[in-house]
């Protein structure tokens, strides 16, 4: 059976986008910076995504254009056949596992929240205590967090059925534009509320205090997840590249749409925050203690809340196929199953394995790992530490063992003209890959157990 490929270059641009923008931009980065000192995060997490991210994202896009591979079988291929490399596919493959297990669950969330602000229950929320009160009781509903969660496995595992072209293309193609068009509008929305500029102050004055080693470990682990970094999602859509593509131009549009609506998310969300009088470190449960509230408020808001929960359930549905996509492309390639097969069972694994994520919000909520929920566990394990030593890995893997002699000849392919008249780009990628991405993603989970 042929191999499929992206039916154009745009398509796989806005499905590695879309495999990007998702809940990581919209419900974790403004979090995550709201609970760490705002700007100072900001920061943090741009140098991570210059410094480390792009370099990273080139050799992931690279590793799967020139094998044509799943992340196993492409380690493998270029590894001739080491245990050792090929396992390093394979624990981007469980990364995918555990990511996609609690993300569909949060993502659960907005497709529950549609529903919420369908019966027009936003009317409601004059106080962000009165959203919050509504979103505690939702979430600790086992009905309503596991039914959501489910319906939400089901509608990925439906795009996935479908294929690379009819499925993740075609889905993103009409999903992504949509999603930047709202996004806008909420940005102008918040932007123009009363107390806006307190927010924007939060998002661009830096408060260094707030910084620790822990806050560096957060930020590159978000630069990681943001990007898809780390567990072969890139490595799995780029196997999908023609080679006529130019792997360096698509990477950084991919990041510059990626940044762009990370920030943009996060102007419509602590605009919000701070006009509304809220406190921008509510955990993961920010923009859904927040944002009704806007609604409440917003001439129009009820028909922008139930875009606004439909556009995050798109964003976190083109990012879980891709999740989902790195597990089955496995199967496919290596092990000959049909799709539909893999799609069935890894789905329904995945499913079993998101109950406790599920759970940790209501009869698993005392149940402690090392002081974390296990949601919050999952979470940690796989953002913060998978994801970097995957990249960790994967640099090393193209600077040291498969070699730039050979990896920037394939990297070359379809980008002549650009490597010509920028001679620097080569330099930069080496250097970014043989020395910085290794050696600071190291010290940052170094550190980050407690080592240095
Ligand atoms: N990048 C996605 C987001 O920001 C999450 C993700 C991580 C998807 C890793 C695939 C792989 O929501």
């Amino acid at each position: 059976m042929q191999r499929e490929k992206w039916g154009s270059k745009i398509g796989f641009i806005l499905a590695a986008a879309g495999s990007a923008i998702g809940l990581g931009n919209i419900w974790k980065f403004p979090y995550i910076a709201g609970a760490n000192g705002g700007a100072a995060f900001v920061f943090l997490y741009l140098i991570s995504i210059i410094l480390i991210g792009v370099p990273v994202l080139f050799a992931e896009i690279l590793i799967g254009r020139t094998t044509n591979r799943n992340p196993v079988g492409a380690f493998k291929k270029l590894s001739n056949g080491s245990p050792f490399w090929t396992s390093i596919g394979g624990l981007g493959v469980l990364a995918g596992f555990l990511i996609l297990s609690y993300y569909a669950v949060v993502a659960g969330w907005a497709v529950g929240y549609v529903v919420e602000a369908a019966r027009g229950v936003f009317y409601d929320f004059p106080t962000p205590d009165a959203a919050g009160r509504h979103f505690n009781a939702l979430i600790g509903n086992v009905y309503w967090i596991v039914g959501y969660f489910a319906l939400f496995m089901a509608i990925t595992m439906a795009f996935v059925l479908f294929g690379v072209q009819k499925g993740i293309e075609k889905g993103s193609k009409i999903m992504m534009p949509i999603l930047f068009i709202l996004l806008i509008v909420l940005v102008v929305r918040g932007l123009t509320l009363d107390g806006a500029s307190e927010g924007m102050r939060f998002l661009w004055n830096p408060d260094w205090s707030k910084v620790t080693g822990q806050t560096i470990l957060l930020a590159l682990g978000q630069a990681f997840f943001t990007l898809s970094l780390g567990m072969g999602a890139m490595l799995t859509y780029g196997s999908y590249m023609s080679k006529k593509d130019n792997i360096p131009i698509s990477g950084l549009e991919i990041v510059a749409l990626d940044t762009a609506i990370a920030i943009l998310a996060g102007i419509a969300i602590f605009t919000a925050v701070f006009a509304t009088g809220q406190s921008p470190n509510a955990g993961p449960g920010l923009i859904f203690h927040t944002l009704p509230v806007v609604f409440t408020k917003m001439p129009g808001g009820y028909i922008f809340s139930i875009l606004f929960f439909i556009l995050l359930t798109i964003a976190a549905v083109t990012s879980a196929i891709s999740l989902l996509e790195v597990i089955t492309a496995y199967f496919v390639d290596e092990k000959g199953w049909h799709r539909k097969k893999a799609v069935m069972i890894f789905g329904g694994i995945t499913f079993l394995l998101g109950l406790p994520s599920a759970l940790s919000y209501n009869v698993m909520a005392d149940f402690r790992i090392f002081g974390l929920n296990f949601f919050d566990f999952i979470d940690f394990i796989s953002a913060n530490i998978l994801l970097p030593v995957g990249g960790l890995f994967i640099s090393i893997f193209v600077a040291y063992f498969w070699g730039f002699d050979k990896a920037i000849p394939n990297l070359k392919q379809g980008a002549e003209n650009l490597f010509d008249k920028n001679h620097w780009l080569e330099s930069y990628w080496k250097v970014f890959l043989k020395f910085f991405a290794p050696v600071l993603i190291l010290i940052v989970l170094l550190s980050s157990i407690g080592i240095i």
